[in-house]
């Protein structure tokens, strides 16, 4: 039997994960991409950079206001944002150099260029230095991923108006600076150059930031936002904007009243859109769903026989690891296999400080869905290594069924929390009970023993509360 030929649009954690998992199956790869390093948005501009600024601004921050009661002096305390910006991209190369070692490794062939149907089953990769090719595979997997949404009025300049690309490599510390949007991107990155100095204002549509989080998480985050200097302004529209030389203002409406917000730069975070333009979908007739994302059944299948899509350009959470998953059921689906997907079982994170995590249902779900719930709450205030650490800050919400105990949402607030919803999430994928959690040693002292608590409370027999 001859190996099948599957092309592999896009090599983000979507398409690179694919291109691994159907390579090691036993089909023949090839990856295309437009960027020169692999990883798509996540490794190069997205997931990684922000973390490596996440954790290098918070250790400036929490050297400025925690070391003197750890006993460590410090005589002068100074931000060096040329080698902050050294540090992430010296990770971001290390990582995409690893994927160049994948992709070798399992025998995956890898072309720069961008790839752009001609019909259903031929794509023209375009290529300015090499030449446009066409290849005839047997299978191919769009997985292109997603791009900043800009708003009509304010579109980026890089300069002033900024998107999450810029905002990842600014040389020096804005001295304010306006986030459009309390979502992920607009808490991390607001919170990264707060950290560093700038005087952060976060304006958010709806009513309340981290809207698809527990509405405890939201207003924890609010709460701990606000005590470290970040202006949040919530319920507050944007109704438009003038870039000058130096400043953005923005025009904003909350409550029906009309204010000015003037501000050295704007990032603009208010969400991210399918990367669907170069791909010349209508040469293959592919259909989208009314949200312009594409359509594909449950086995990732678009309408066409030969295509498949997964990641952010298809419905649900625009998260790196949805996609991964994602890559990897259809790699299996492809070569025969049963490959499959549990959405119920994804976490998501917001990577700030402290940090939001959180997998299953919300409480504001479970009200509207009429389960019944049992809650149990524990905070991290008395857990011994949280005191050990300096991370006493936030809580963990365990939400179960209340007759059969089955876990049905974990919520966490604490810098730890997007280590500690692994556990979590691996207990809701096995369908696991708030008293197996209880009823699993925790090692002591660890900030894990503080979801044992929630678990314990949820049962109705706290130990420690
Ligand atoms: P988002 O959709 O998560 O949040 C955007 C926010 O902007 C929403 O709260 C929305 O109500 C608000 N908004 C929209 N238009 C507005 C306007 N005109 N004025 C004021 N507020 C407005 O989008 P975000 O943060 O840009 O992230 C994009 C995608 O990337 C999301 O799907 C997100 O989940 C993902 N992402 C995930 C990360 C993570 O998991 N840690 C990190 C970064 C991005």
């Amino acid at each position: 039997m001859s190996e099948k030929h599957l092309l592999v649009i896009g090599a983000g954690p979507g398409g690179y994960v694919a291109a691994i998992r159907a390579a090691q199956l036993g089909l023949r790869v090839t990856i295309v991409d437009k960027r020169a390093t692999l990883g798509g948005t996540c490794l190069n501009v997205g997931c990684i950079p922000s973390k490596a600024l996440l954790a290098s601004s918070h250790h400036f921050h929490f050297a400025r206001e925690r070391f003197a009661s750890h006993g460590i002096v410090t005589s002068k305390l100074e931000v060096d944002v040329p080698t902050m910006m050294k540090r992430k991209e010296d990770i971001v190369r290390k990582l995409t150099m690893g994927l160049d070692f994948l992709m070798k490794k399992n025998k995956i062939e890898r072309i720069k260029g961008t790839a752009s149907f001609l019909s259903p089953n031929e794509v023209q990769i375009i290529n300015e230095e090499r030449g446009n090719i066409t290849i005839n595979p047997d299978l191919i997997l769009i997985a292109a991923g997603s791009v900043p949404v800009q708003l009509p009025f304010l579109p980026f300049d890089g300069n002033r108006v900024i998107s999450s690309d810029h905002g990842i490599a600014l040389q020096s510390v804005p001295e304010s600076m306006s986030v459009i949007g309390g979502g992920a991107i607009g808490l991390e990155l607001g919170s990264v150059w707060s950290r560093l100095g700038s005087r952060v204002t976060v304006v958010e549509a709806l009513d309340r930031i981290a809207s698809g989080m527990d509405g405890e998480v939201s207003a924890a985050l609010t709460k701990s936002f606000v005590k470290q200097g970040l202006e949040i302004r919530i319920s507050t529209k944007v109704l438009d904007a003038k870039v000058a030389e130096d400043s953005v203002t923005l025009l904003l409406e909350q409550n029906g009243q009309k204010t000015e917000l003037t501000t050295k730069i704007c990032l603009v975070a208010v969400g991210r859109r399918p990367a669907l333009e170069d791909l010349n979908l209508k040469a293959a007739g592919i259909v989208l769903t009314d949200r312009k994302r594409i359509r594909v059944n449950s086995h990732y299948r678009t309408n066409l026989e030969n295509i498949y899509a997964i990641g952010d350009i298809i419905d649900g959470p625009m998260l790196a690891h949805k996609a991964e998953e994602e890559g990897i059921a259809v790699a299996e689906i492809l070569s025969g296999l049963p490959g499959h997907v549990n959405y119920h079982a994804i976490p998501s994170v917001i990577y700030t400080s402290p940090e939001a995590a959180s997998v299953g249902y919300t409480e504001e779900q479970l009200k509207q869905n009429n389960l019944p719930y049992n809650v149990g709450k524990s905070s991290f205030a008395p857990n011994g290594r949280a005191l050990a650490n300096d991370m006493t800050e936030g809580f963990v919400k365990v939400l179960a069924h209340r007759q059969t105990d089955r876990l049905l949402g974990v919520h966490i607030v604490s810098d730890a929390a997007s280590e500690l919803i692994a556990e979590a999430a691996t207990l809701v994928e096995f369908s696991a009970s708030a008293e197996d959690i209880a009823r699993t040693s925790h090692a002591h002292p660890t900030m894990a023993e503080t979801l044992r608590e929630a678990a314990f409370a949820a049962i109705g027999r706290p130990l420690h509360g």
